[in-house]
């Protein structure tokens, strides 16, 4: 960050005071900036105002969970009558029936839903009803993806190259000290988009794995897109196997309006969602085929997978997920799809204009700027050694002191607040922090 005065800034004086209560003075590790974080006054739209005043377009909407951006007066206003009706109770309510008909409507895949707090919840209890529905402990995922906070999801998820192994065979690398040495037994990493090493690594663990956990779209494994073969390859051997696929659509359900599992002619058994379904407010979800979604069942003699939550479901989240989901129709996503292309040439242009080493991924609604030459395939090729991690802060700070905030990898997921203007300001702030790299 440049600006001189910061030391005396309002937000600095507030750092102060918060490392004091909460460790590392935030509560959660993404919104760390150096030398402090930044603290948001007020939103609108795709504009955030801090709180010394400076207002920053929004690239990063908390982290993709804002598919319409900030304060979008029908959230606002449907969210405030409910809040007046009442937040949570310990009684079923008709908004979550409303809210799973609709989520079930938009795809195939899914036959009944379950609601719950978040992506890693979400995720967790996919697995877990994959084990009650197969009776097998493992799972299998992919080496690097990040899919929350939960144990046996989380492994692999920070290997480098003194711990990750034979690219043949990954090592399942703990992320927390402290995890169980059995957690990492039990998962068996495989690299995205080797359909034949993925299958191979599979075959030694046949009849063991309960599901092949897969982000069509993993962030952390430099957002790119599941190739259709290697999809079709883990369906077709899950389906020989007895174990589920389980897809984790918590960022990428955005990218169609079923979801990224549109574009591929296969059908994952569970789903993981959260993030945007929660119009702004904490939620998860598990969807699912009628089936597997019965291990959850209480009203069946032997309930495989007793499954509860306090405030899941609540009527909050659901009346603002409903808002939002129903705004983001068919036209919404296209729309909103055709802005990102708009962003990925416009800065695919910038980076041949100034001739810097750098490539965009993504899909659907996001991208994600690497300053690597070629686009990353895999965790491996996505990993940043530490000066590039340090040039691709120098590239973020200057788009945040240019007005424009940005997920730290340099990721940027989009809200139909946002316009052309927005986009093309955007490419053309790139444009000058590229210019800034190679000079
Ligand atoms: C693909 C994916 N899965 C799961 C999660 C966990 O979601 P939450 O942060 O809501 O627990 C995330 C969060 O970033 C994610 O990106």
């Amino acid at each position: 960050m440049t600006d001189p005065e910061v030391n005396d800034s309002a937000s600095a004086k507030l750092y102060e005071r918060a490392k004091r209560s909460l460790p590392g003075g935030v509560s959660r590790n993404t919104v760390l900036r150096s030398p402090h974080p930044l603290y948001a006054d007020h939103a609108a739209g795709c504009r955030v105002t801090d709180i010394e005043g400076i207002e920053r377009i929004d690239f990063a909407n908390n982290m993709a969970s804002l598919i319409h951006g900030h304060a979008h007066p029908a959230i606002v206003e449907a969210v405030n009558e409910q809040l007046a009706r009442g937040s949570a109770f310990t009684l079923a309510t008709e908004i979550e029936v409303d809210y799973a008909e609709l989520m079930c409507g938009r795809s195939s895949s899914f036959e009944q839903i379950r609601f719950v707090n978040s992506g890693t919840e979400a995720v967790m209890g996919a697995v877990k009803a994959a084990r009650a529905f197969t009776g097998r402990s493992k799972i299998a995922k992919i080496e690097g993806a990040y899919h929350g906070l939960y144990d046996f999801a989380e492994v692999s998820q920070t290997s480098k190259p003194e711990n990750w192994g034979d690219s043949d065979r990954p090592e399942s690398v703990p992320v927390a000290y402290g995890t169980p040495s059995t957690v990492l037994e039990q998962v068996v990493v495989i690299p995205f988009n080797d359909p034949d090493t993925a299958i191979s690594i599979l075959d030694e663990h046949r009849g063991d794995i309960a599901c092949v956990l897969v982000d069509p779209m993993p962030h952390r494994v430099g957002l790119v897109p599941a190739d259709t073969e290697f999809v079709q390859r883990l369906r077709e051997w899950t389906e020989s196997d007895g174990a589920l696929l389980v897809f984790d659509e918590v960022i990428s359900f955005r990218t169609e309006f079923g979801g990224f599992q549109d574009r591929f002619h296969v059908k994952p058994d569970l789903t993981a969602l959260g993030k945007m379904i929660g119009g702004g407010f904490p939620v998860g979800a598990i969807a699912g085929s009628r089936d597997v979604m019965q291990v959850m069942n209480p009203l069946t003699e032997t309930v495989r997978f007793p499954h509860s939550g306090t405030f899941s479901a609540n009527p909050i989240t659901m009346t603002a997920g409903l808002t939002a989901m129903s705004l983001y129709d068919e036209a919404a996503v296209q729309r909103l799809n055709s802005l990102a292309l708009r962003a990925v040439e416009g800065i695919r242009e910038a980076i041949g204009r100034t001739g810097e080493p750098a490539c965009v991924t993504g899909s659907g609604s996001m991208f994600r700027v690497h300053l690597k030459a070629q686009p990353p395939r895999n965790h491996r090729e996505a990993f940043t050694a530490p000066e590039e991690t340090a040039r691709l802060a120098t590239l973020v700070d200057h788009l945040f002191d240019e007005g424009f905030l940005m997920i730290n990898t340099c990721s940027a997921t989009l809200s139909t607040a946002m316009g052309e203007s927005e986009i093309d300001a955007l490419i053309a702030a790139v444009d000058t922090g590229l210019r800034k790299l190679s000079s």
